[in-house]
């Protein structure tokens, strides 16, 4: 039974000695330590042994068990630690390789600059409302007082729908349904998109973007309209920013003026940027016409507004020196990547 013993021991370890894979050791470990094992099957032949055999016998083979299990585990992590060693080698990282350089987008002009807008009337105190791009004729019209055949409808040419339906002008329709969904005070800025059926050149497009300013409250004079828009102008383009108040026409507002600031780039002086003039008008504005507080159900002997509406798209050209406004709509990335 010793020699038996033996040989099996001895078979082990060599065959041991010569895997290369863990299923061949657990293949070796169930042909040998297993139940159904060589050493188990000796172990179950003791019984023919005599009382004296049979402890050394079975110290033997318990032996000859404990070595082969600290055999097979060494052969285990050495496995383990090739394999290992195997995939790190598989998978060198040429740390000299150049990066890939994953391009984030960014805003478009308009966005930027509409979000400094933004931020200086919020902080103003004022809220930002939201309108149809197509309208009525009231909203966009009647109601800021441009009855039909109005000479001042020719003063916006519309893309009509229907006949009563069309693209808005103007975002002062934000004002009408603001007031009518709104009591005072009141204080809302409306930026969006506008329409007209302009001839396309390098600064007229059929689509632009205003932003729309209202403020109705007890007491708002044009001292009011005065300081928020200075404010407004010295926070975009600096603090030595000139602002000039020139009178002008609109049929919702009265009195109505138009606001120039001096040019960024020229100080004043005339330039490219300001076509010679020194000055860059920016915005149209007045004190919101009696009329048109009435016809939203505001009594204009208690309360008094002024209104604003800001071109974006002018505010955008100057600040970026752009030359031709249909830049901004052209989405050609060679362009836009310059922002
Ligand atoms: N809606 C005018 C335009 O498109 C701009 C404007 C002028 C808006 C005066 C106003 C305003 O709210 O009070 O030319």
């Amino acid at each position: 039974m010793k020699e038996q013993l033996r040989e099996i021991r001895n078979a082990a370890e060599s065959a041991l000695a010569a895997v290369n894979t863990m299923q061949e050791i657990d293949e070796l470990r169930v042909k040998y330590l297993g139940k159904k094992g060589e050493l188990t099957a000796l172990l179950k032949q003791m019984g023919s042994l005599s009382p004296e055999e049979r402890p050394v016998m079975g110290q033997l083979v318990n032996e000859a068990k404990a070595a082969l299990e600290t055999l097979i585990g060494e052969k285990t992590a050495e496995l383990k630690a090739r394999a290992t060693e195997e995939k790190l080698k598989a998978e060198t990282l040429d740390i000299t390789m150049p990066g890939k350089v994953s391009k984030s987008g960014k805003l478009h002009p308009l966005n930027t600059v509409l979000n400094d807008m933004i931020d200086i009337f919020q902080s103003m105190g004022f809220d930002v409302v939201d309108g149809p791009e197509v309208e009525t004729d009231h909203y966009n019209f009647e109601c800021l007082n441009v009855p039909a055949d109005h000479p001042a409808r020719d003063m916006q040419d519309t893309f009509y729908l229907g006949e009563n339906l069309l693209l808005r002008t103007q975002t002062s329709a934000a004002q009408i349904r603001t007031m009518e969904t709104r009591k005072p005070p009141i204080r809302v800025i409306c930026p969006g998109r506008v329409f007209r059926a302009d001839e396309v050149d390098a600064t007229h497009s059929p689509v632009f973007h205003q932003i729309e300013g209202l403020v109705v409250d007890k007491g708002i004079t044009m001292c009011d309209l005065k300081g928020v828009l200075e404010q407004f102008a010295h926070e975009i383009y600096g603090k030595d920013t000139k602002v000039k108040f020139r009178p002008s026409f609109f049929p919702f507002t009265e009195p109505s003026v138009e606001v120039d600031v001096s040019c960024s780039e020229c100080g004043g002086k005339g330039c490219r940027v300001c076509k010679g003039a020194g000055w860059i008008e920016i915005l149209g504005a007045g004190m919101v016409h009696p009329k048109v507080l009435k016809s939203c159900g505001i009594d204009p002997e208690e309360y008094s507004g002024f209104a604003f509406g800001i071109g974006l798209d002018r505010l955008t050209t100057t600040r970026y020196k752009i030359s031709d406004i249909r830049l901004l709509f052209e989405n050609d990335k060679r362009f836009l990547d310059q922002f």
